[in-house]
């Protein structure tokens, strides 16, 4: 039986995860320990409500008592570290947060980790395991060529993935100070369902539902590397169980899109889905986001050759995929797109 705790296991690809690992693992228990905030969602489990092997817990990877008392009270074994804040927008508006959750959060995760697992002598607990869940975009931005490998130097842009890439660091120098039985993944673009509709893929279709118009930053010809959010799952979980330590994996498909060629995709779905009246008169060019990187492109042959890790899931099936869960779910599109969520577009987009 593995104990894992799961951090942000209510957000978009925490919760994939824990269904994943449900489905595919009969004996673990997952904490998930969640804050819940404006993108967490507890509806994104509702279909694992009353399994005993998933214990949800709310609050804040931050709050040093809290973890440590989870970390005995459920003799927690391993660490599956997603929670963070993961909005790139939301960080050029307010970066406090992103410190305050990506930084600290991770720092007191490892510190309780270390206190819950380091032997007297020095020596780990057989079996434990933190894994980061890392981001691309710790790797800065690509010209026209090349791929991001694990050697490629850090060079973070934005608020988010300079947190990020601090957050990394601090995971690595628990390992190469302490010893801690330590992996870190870092994947490219995920998409898929639960996907809080502020990313560009659910927030072109929520927006194509209702005729609202399609913001494009810039020239529309920034390019990201999209996978299939259970291909990423997988790929966790076989870090998990055969990573090695102090190793860095990245996680992608060679999916390389720009975002036009995306919205021009989600508009063609979904007119012939649901409403011939969308076409690319919903289509609007914005200011760019500030500091934009503009290609992001991930190598992903090391996870593959170690650890036998590939995509399964082919752009063009996910996409398809992931437009009919949002029409299937329109309660869940409408139930997060209320409150909070209106008065941040109504910021984001005054002005644009
Ligand atoms: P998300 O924003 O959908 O979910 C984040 C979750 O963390 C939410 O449930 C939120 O309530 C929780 N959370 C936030 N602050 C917390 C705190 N202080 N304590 C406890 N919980 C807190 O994010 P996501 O897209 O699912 O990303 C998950 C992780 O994967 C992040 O670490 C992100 O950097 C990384 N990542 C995301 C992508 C992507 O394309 N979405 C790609 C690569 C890596
Ligand atoms: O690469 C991994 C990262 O992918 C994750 O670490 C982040 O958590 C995740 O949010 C995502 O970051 P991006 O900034 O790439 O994702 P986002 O969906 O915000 O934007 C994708 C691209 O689309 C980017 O070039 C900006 C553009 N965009 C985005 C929005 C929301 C638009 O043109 N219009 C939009 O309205």
């Amino acid at each position: 039986m593995k104990n894992i705790l799961v951090t942000g296991g209510a957000g978009f690809i925490g919760s994939n995860f824990i269904l994943y690992m449900l489905k595919n693992h009969r004996d673990i228990r997952l904490v998930n320990l969640d804050l819940l905030t404006y993108a967490g969602n507890l509806e994104n489990l509702r279909s694992v409500e009353g399994d005993g092997r998933h214990i949800f817990v709310q609050g804040d990877i931050g709050a040093q008592a809290l973890v440590a008392e989870l970390f005995e009270k459920y003799d927690i074994d391993s660490v599956v570290h997603f929670a963070a804040e993961s909005h790139v927008d939301r960080s050029i508006e307010d970066p406090g947060v992103f410190a305050q959750t990506n930084v600290l959060g991770t720092l007191n995760l490892l510190g309780c980790a270390r206190a819950a697992w380091e032997n007297a002598d020095g020596s780990w607990r057989e079996g434990v395991k933190f894994i980061q869940v890392g981001t691309d975009e710790v790797y800065g931005s690509l010209g026209a060529t090349g791929f991001f490998t694990e050697e490629t130097p850090l060079d973070p842009h934005s608020p988010y993935s300079a947190s990020k890439a601090a957050a990394d660091l601090f995971v690595a120098a628990w390992h190469d100070t302490y010893g801690l039985p330590a992996c870190i993944t870092r994947c490219s673009n995920n998409y898929g369902p639960y996907q809080f509709p502020e990313k560009l893929i659910p927030l072109m279709i929520h927006n194509a539902c209702n005729r609202q118009a399609l913001p494009v930053y810039g020239d529309g010809l920034n390019v990201r590397d999209w996978l299939y959010v259970e291909d990423h799952c997988r790929a966790i979980d076989l870090v998990l169980q055969k990573g090695t330590p102090g190793e860095v994996y990245n996680v992608g498909g060679h999916n390389e899109r720009t975002n036009i060629t995306i919205v021009r995709e989600i508009i063609a779905l979904v007119h012939d889905k649901v409403d011939p009246a969308v076409d690319e008169r919903l289509i609007r060019y914005v200011a760019d986001r500030k500091g934009h990187d503009r290609r992001y492109g991930i190598d992903p042959e090391k996870i593959g050759r170690e650890l036998g890790w590939r995509p399964l899931v082919p752009f063009e099936k996910g996409i398809e995929m992931t437009v009919d869960w949002y029409l299937q779910n329109a309660d869940w599109l409408r139930d997060v797109t209320s409150g909070a969520y209106l008065d941040y577009y109504d910021k984001m987009y005054s002005g644009r």
